[in-house]
């Protein structure tokens, strides 16, 4: 019985390879007899083209590297396909049910340890909301009740699971250094998962900044459409989580005329622990939450200063053109006011 399978087995391997190189050797040579008919075909077809509309049969130096590059991966995966399907086809055949043997096969009910780690890991993930918007992205923490803007925040060595969508029209998540970029299209869901990186120099400067760039025009302010993904030590987004739900802390004058004119923002911003978070429905623009502890302004057009701000609140159009908030015609006092309680009343976590 055992010699019999073994010499079944040995054939079957020995067909596995033979077919592989089988048809590795056909597709060269029908690729090969497609590029010739093509580079053959005398005539014009209507309108004065030059053969079919192909990339079969390239003519220029790199579409003849790329059908190469697909010729070699065709040839592989077609490899792939006989060595699977055949041990496959081969197990169906020689474990099949025996005529007069109603014995049930022996039942597996799944593997604890295996579901256990998956669990594990699943439940170790950072799990994140993406939102593209003409022209920021918004980042959105269903496990920890966050909404920010522009900075993706992340714990080092920890899998993430980013959910990418639009609210909009089609943009591109890129963190090039995390690799993966993906399209952020209205109405769909695209998933990306990675681990981060080691913080390098958390302590110094409140996590390392990987700067990202929306990859797909989107608009005026395409170009300006930035982001950023900023890793911690753990303790460090902990910091980071428990300080950005704080209201601010309103201490100075200027800092409550600035409470106080921030009514005018509402109907687009919010920020937590105010009033402004208690009116309903999704807003237009970024929450500005500890907006203050933000490394830039504007989707990272500018590092996040009094100077900066204070451009961004008397024009925004100025920084990002075709930006949807609107020149809001704010005196000099009201912006230092502004500036005062965003930039200055929140929490700074390093
Ligand atoms: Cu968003 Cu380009």
């Amino acid at each position: 019985m055992m010699r019999k399978s073994g010499i079944a087995t040995l054939c079957s391997m020995r067909g596995a390879a033979s077919a592989m190189l089988g048809t590795g050797a056909w597709l060269m040579s029908a690729v090969a007899w497609a590029q010739k008919s093509f580079d053959e075909m005398p005539y014009k077809i209507d309108g004065g083209f030059n053969g079919p509309m192909t990339t079969i049969s390239g003519l220029t130096e790199w579409s003849k590297d790329i059908n190469h590059v697909y010729l070699i991966t065709t040839v592989i995966v077609t490899g792939i396909f006989f060595a699977v399907a055949i041990p496959l086809i081969y197990t169906l055949y020689r474990f099949r049910a025996k005529e007069g043997d109603d014995t049930p096969p022996s039942q597996v009910h799944g593997n604890v340890v295996l579901e256990f780690l998956w669990t594990v890991i699943r439940q170790d993930a950072v799990k994140v909301h993406v939102i593209g918007h003409q022209w920021w992205w918004e980042f959105q923490y269903p496990d920890y009740g966050i909404k920010t803007a522009f900075e993706l925040h992340l714990p080092e060595n920890t899998p993430v699971e980013l959910t990418i969508t639009s609210a909009d029209v089609s943009h591109a998540f890129w963190i090039p250094r995390f690799g993966g970029k993906t399209s952020a299209i209205n109405g769909n869901i695209n998933r990306l998962a990675f681990t981060t990186p080691a913080a390098v120099q958390p302590e110094v400067a409140g996590g390392d900044y990987y700067q990202g760039q929306c990859a797909e025009l989107c608009g005026s302010s395409h170009a300006l459409m930035r982001h950023v993904g900023v890793v911690h030590t753990k303790e460090g987004f902990e910091r980071w989580v428990k300080a950005y739900n704080m209201p601010p802390k309103v201490e100075t004058a200027s800092q409550r005329e600035g409470e106080q004119n921030f009514a005018k923002c509402v109907a687009c911003h919010v920020i937590s622990g105010t009033p402004s978070a208690d009116i309903p429905g999704d807003k237009i623009g970024p929450n500005l939450s500890n907006f203050g502890s933000r490394s830039h302004l504007a989707a990272g057009t500018r590092k996040n200063t009094d100077d900066n701000l204070a451009i961004w609140l008397r024009n925004p159009a100025e920084l990002k053109p075709g930006a949807l908030m609107p020149n809001l015609g704010l005196t000099d006092q009201e912006i230092a006011s502004l500036s005062a309680y965003l930039r200055q009343s929140t929490y700074k976590t390093f």
